[in-house]
Parts: structure tokens; C-alpha cells; sequence
């Protein structure tokens, strides 16, 4: 039947993409007294990721789709639904709607995947309700979301600080890089606490960003500074030495490390054209592994 005049018009489906985070550097700089830690990370943003649908409507709802449909539940904890939660108790009538999450990227990955996820559904309202991107509900809403989720939010390659609410933009070059996850999947909290750190302790600061930096400038950079997640995830996945040595051996390649908590590794090369042939490599020797090749900083986007 075609609307009537009394009918609102059918509002299209809306679209955005979630892409993967990447720390390229994290130092954990002390345990605060709320239990979370202070942070100094360099961010990046792959162009690869999750991807999120909102039909909106009265009723909040989450559909999932995808690869990782199956591992994942659309119960009241997914982090889109959180999220959405989160805005609405900041945004009196707050049009919600039906969420159509598909999932591409591993669970509990150390990529920001539930994250990016968040920001995103925090994306889509905010188009379906005309707030603009700068809102600070939006912000507020996604760090009661999660830590990584206000960086999400921004989607652009950035220094992220505090618990991950204190965020610098900064401009990187672009990489080809291959992501791995042993698909076992390690809980944040999991590598925090293994990290053993005592409350109050305050370790020493990263060295500064140098601004405007060449490849071979941050490279170098990159090598003087560590995930120190790493350590910790490695004692509970010791299939990161595997993993490591696997990507270490492709031609090409200028770095491999953790990110996050783990248990993804990414490898920086040249171009996506090194990547995917690195990627093909890893991925054929060990066909357990999730392996994607993609880019890196520049300030990527998703592939369509
Ligand atoms: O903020 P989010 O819910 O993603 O954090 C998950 C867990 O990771 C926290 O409960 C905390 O144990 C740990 N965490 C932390 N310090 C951070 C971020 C996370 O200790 N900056």
C-alpha cells in the first residue's frame, strides 16, 4: 500500500562501518584506584572491520549476522545494545531501533571489535536523531560503554590516554598490514590482572610523538616502544610465539606486535599488495588461524 499523507515516511536503513583498532604502542602507566589503569597507546585504524545497520524505530533490538554470528550473543550485554542503552539514558526520546550486526572480526581479539561496534551503533543514532558528531552525550556514552569505545567513536589514527578518554589526533603514514588471532579468544581483564601491577604504582612515560613523522621516522619509533600487554598475554597464550615467528618470516615485513590485550598480532609492509601476499602465506601454513590482510593509518578507511 503506498503512505498516505498521515504516514511518516519510511526512514531508510542506515549504515555504518566498524572498523578494527589497532594499538601500535601501549604502555600500562599505573593502576588506578577504580580498578582501571592509566594508558598511553598509539592508535590506528585498520581498513577492515565489522559492519552495523539501524532501521530505525521505537523498540531497541540487535539481529546478528556474519562469520562470527555464531560465537557472539545478541543478548542485553552486546556492546551495541549497551551503547545504545547508555544514549538514551543521556538523551531524552531517543529514536532507537533494530540493529543488524555483521560480524567479521574475532571476539574478545585485543581489535576493538565489541568497541568499534559500540561507537558505531553510537554513530547511527546520532544520525537517526540529528545530534552532531560532537555531542558530548555521545562521548559520555561510549566511555560508559568501554575505554576503547570514545577512540572508536573517532575513528581517526590518535594518542589515547587515562583509561582511553584522553584523545590526540595525530596523522600517521599508511601501511599494508596483516592481522592474526590464533582465534583463542583472552579477556582484557584477564591480561590486566596478569600484569600484576600494585595499586598507585606509576611507571615511567612513553617517549614523546614526534609530530609529521616519515615511515622510517615512526618505524623507528614504533621498535623503541613496546605493547606491554604483551608480556602478560604471551603467559597466557603462548601460541604468540607461533604466531610472532609466523609473520616474522614473510618477506617484507617491517614489524610484528600485539595489540591491545591481545591475542591479534598485526605486521606492518610496505603496501596492501606485500600484505595480502604475506597473508596468503601465513594463512596457508596455518589454516586454523583468522588472518587478514588490510591497511593501516593513513588515515585508512574500510574497504566497501
Ligand atoms: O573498559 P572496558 O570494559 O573495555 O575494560 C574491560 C576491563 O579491562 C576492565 O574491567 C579492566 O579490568 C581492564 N581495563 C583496565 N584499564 C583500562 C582498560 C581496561 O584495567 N584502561
Amino acid at each position: 500500500m503506498p503512505p498516505t499523507a498521515a504516514d511518516p515516511a519510511p526512514v531508510g536503513v542506515l549504515r555504518e562501518r566498524a572498523s578494527a583498532k589497532i594499538n601500535l604502542t601501549l604502555r600500562v602507566l599505573g593502576r588506578r584506584a577504580d580498578g582501571y589503569h592509566d594508558l598511553s597507546s598509539l592508535v590506528a585504524f585498520a581498513g577492515t572491520g565489522d559492519r552495523l545497520t539501524l532501521e530505525p524505530g521505537e523498540k531497541l533490538a540487535l539481529a546478528l549476522a556474519g562469520p562470527g554470528a555464531s560465537v557472539l550473543a545478541a543478548d542485553a550485554d552486546n556492546l551495541v545494545l549497551r551503547a545504545a542503552r547508555h544514549l538514551a539514558a543521556r538523551v531524552p526520546g531517543l529514536v532507537l531501533g533494530r540493529f543488524t550486526l555483521d560480524k567479521r572480526l574475532p571476539v574478545a581479539s585485543g581489535i576493538g571489535g565489541g568497541s568499534a561496534d559500540a561507537a558505531a551503533a553510537l554513530r547511527l543514532l546520532a544520525r537517526a536523531n540529528g545530534l552532531a558528531p560532537g555531542d558530548a552525550r555521545l562521548f559520555e556514552a561510549a566511555l560508559a560503554t568501554g575505554s576503547d569505545v570514545p577512540a572508536c567513536l573517532q575513528g581517526r589514527s590518535c594518542l589515547m590516554a587515562g583509561r582511553g578518554e584522553k584523545l590526540v589526533p595525530v596523522a600517521l603514514p599508511r601501511f599494508g598490514a596483516v592481522l592474526v588471532n590464533p582465534r583463542l579468544p583472552v579477556a582484557t581483564a584477564d591480561v590486566f590482572r596478569a600484569l600484576s601491577l600494585a595499586p598507585g604504582t606509576r611507571r615511567s612515560e612513553p617517549s614523546p610523538f614526534p609530530a609529521n613523522l616519515s615511515r622510517e621516522q615512526l618505524l623507528d619509533w614504533l621498535r623503541g616502544e613496546p605493547n606491554e600487554l604483551e608480556a602478560p598475554a604471551r603467559a597466557l597464550v603462548p601460541v604468540l610465539d607461533a604466531v610472532e615467528a609466523a609473520l616474522n618470516a614473510t618477506p617484507g615485513v617491517f614489524l610484528t606486535r600485539m595489540s591491545g590485550s591481545g591475542a591479534t598480532m598485526f605486521a606492518l609492509y610496505d603496501d596492501c599488495r606485500a600484505a595480502a601476499a604475506a597473508a596468503r602465506i601465513v594463512a596457508g601454513a596455518h589454516p586454523a588461524w583468522w588472518v587478514k590482510p588490510t591497511v593501516l593509518g593513513g588515515d585508512a578507511r574500510m574497504e566497501a
